[in-house]
């Protein structure tokens, strides 16, 4: 069976970065989620006056779909760049922490995080390699067991 089409999931995150709102740093982020499903769901930045509330385009593109009733994921594609970055001139992008923990809170170690610069220029990580030895559901899940054997 062939795997996800990440030219077509970095296409669309390069698209959903054109929506990208960051009048603070001018620096444009899109993802492109893709869902268990086949169902694609985009995000971009979402900047705020008052800088903390900015929301990055990864966790963007996760809520909505989380929001939508999406609850297992496969793949994310995120691109970014400064406004005005010639084609040519991407470089990878990778996921803060605060995303790459939002995403462990959904999705498996082996879920697959792509950094793109053009859909044909990639490399693909998995959500295990970006975040090692992570807090996560699974910890809280421990420590209660533990509270009730006490
Ligand atoms: N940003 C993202 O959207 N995703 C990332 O993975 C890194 C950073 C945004 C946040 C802010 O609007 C801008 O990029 C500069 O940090």
């Amino acid at each position: 069976m062939a795997g996800p089409d990440y030219a077509e999931l970095i296409r669309l995150a390069f698209e959903a970065r054109e929506a990208a709102y960051a009048p603070y740093s001018g620096f444009m982020v899109g993802a492109a989620l893709l869902a268990v499903g086949g169902q694609v769901y985009t995000g971009c930045n979402i900047e705020n006056a008052a800088y903390a509330p900015t929301n990055c385009a990864e966790r963007t593109a996760l809520f909505k779909a989380v929001s939508e009733g999406e609850r297992v994921f496969v793949a994310i594609a995120v691109v970014g760049g400064m406004r005005g970055t010639a084609a040519s001139d991407f470089a990878y992008i990778f996921p803060c922490g605060v995303c790459r923990q939002v995403l462990a809170e959904f999705c498996d170690p082996d879920f697959t995080v792509v950094v793109a610069k053009s859909p044909s220029d990639y490399r693909v990580f998995t959500l295990r390699a970006l975040l090692p030895e992570s807090f996560g559901p699974a910890s809280l899940a421990i420590h209660s067991l533990n509270d009730l054997q006490d």
